[in-house]
């Protein structure tokens, strides 16, 4: 008689909507579809190494379809790199024995692109690992979209319209701070949906100047209020190419003076950088003598009930995870493809992160409408 699967699942990196969902999918499809034993690590990789973990049995299971976070704890510890007891150490052999002794016969991670990259750095050290993309930003390689996104881009489209109200009552600018450092996925979908009158995402760095003309064109034509919607990463031409030289010095040092100096450098832009969009909310008052206001989205957009697109999305990524696990294909993310899944190599998709095009059809869409990109 065959010997039954054993896996291992956790959740990695900021929490997202849909991660019980995909819990539940793996779950479901191992336990009550193929037969295999399933258990839970605590607080992402960091659950492997100290052996927190809990047997994910069907009521484990039960009831946490529509429950947001996660039902394991997550945590942005990486493998290679983790804090015990105050020194930071590279857990990966420990990680390697904990599972061998435990007898898994696959792990499964579910995150956004740093937990891509653990997972990879996992499978070169021996383990059977696949992953499924999770992430509120949508940012991660190769896969039509993330769990997550969906929801929180009906939250964030929702904040817009209800900012909408206040917004014209007042006769103000409102600033709409949205998630994002990198990519401005959930930027670009919600203001496009919310109906913003600014979009500004880190993809296409913007002029101040230019969106107060647009504001002021609103003004002479009756409309003396607009939305402008920013994500936290969004930056000014002056700061996108200071941060560009600062990456460009990084990647060239070689020395390790040089390494730090660069490093240095970017933590220093990065720090000047929080603040951001109280900032351009002052400038554009100065520039278009309209009030303005800031609303900062936070992590309202990451918590609460998943939504019925990505419940649906995780749930059928977590089923077509527990099928490739049956057939004993490893070292793979499941991608969402259409209504279909694909395995994508976890080489072909670690370190790479899905940004916006700047032709991108939603980008001309906005356009279009008449939307401010702040270019
Ligand atoms: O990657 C998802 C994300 O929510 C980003 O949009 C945001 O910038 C970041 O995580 C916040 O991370 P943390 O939870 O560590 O504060």
């Amino acid at each position: 008689m065959a010997k039954t699967k054993r896996i291992g699942i956790l959740t990695a990196g900021g929490d997202s909507p849909g991660l019980n969902a995909a819990i539940r999918g793996v779950g479901k499809s191992a336990l009550g579809f193929y037969g295999m034993e399933i258990l839970g690590f605590r607080d992402g990789f960091r659950g492997i190494v100290e052996d927190n973990r809990l047997k994910l049995d069907k009521a484990k299971l039960a009831g946490i379809l529509t429950v947001g976070g996660t039902i394991l704890g997550t945590s942005r510890d990486k493998p290679h790199r983790m804090l015990i007891d105050g020194r930071t150490r590279d857990m990966t052999a420990v990680i390697v024995e904990n599972c061998e002794k435990l007898g898994l016969d696959a792990l499964v991670c579910l995150g956004g692109g740093g937990t891509q990259k653990s997972a990879l750095h996992l499978s070169k050290a021996g383990l059977n690992v696949i992953t499924l993309p999770k992430t509120i930003d949508n940012d991660v390689a190769l896969t039509d979209s993330t769990f997550g996104f969906a929801t929180a881009l009906d939250i964030a489209t929702e904040t817009i319209d209800r900012l909408h109200s206040t917004a014209h009552s007042h006769h103000r600018i409102v600033v709409a701070e949205i998630m994002g450092h990198r990519a401005g996925w959930l930027t670009l979908g919600s203001g496009i949906a919310g109906g913003a009158d600014v979009i500004l995402i880190p993809e296409i760095p913007y002029d101040v100047e230019k969106i107060a003309e647009a504001i002021k064109r609103r003004s002479r034509r009756g409309t003396n209020f607009s939305i402008v919607a920013v994500a936290e990463g969004a930056m000014s031409n002056d700061d996108a190419r200071a941060f560009a030289a600062a990456e460009a010095k990084r990647e060239r040092a070689r020395t390790l003076h040089d390494k730090k100096e660069a490093k240095v450098e970017l933590a220093t832009l990065e720090s000047r950088h929080t603040g951001n969009t109280m900032r351009l909310a002052r400038q554009l008052e100065e520039l278009t003598h309209l009030e303005s206001r800031v609303t900062i989205l936070g992590y309202v957009q990451r918590g609460g009930t998943p939504s019925p697109v990505d419940r649906l999305l995780a749930t059928r990524l977590g089923g077509a995870c527990a099928d490739l696990i049956n057939e004993g294909v490893f070292g793979v993310m499941v991608a969402a493809r259409g209504d279909g899944t694909e395995p994508v190599p976890l080489e072909k998709v670690a370190g790479k992160r899905k940004i916006v095009p700047p032709n991108h059809p939603w980008v001309e869409t906005a356009r279009h409408v008449g939307t401010c990109l702040g270019d």
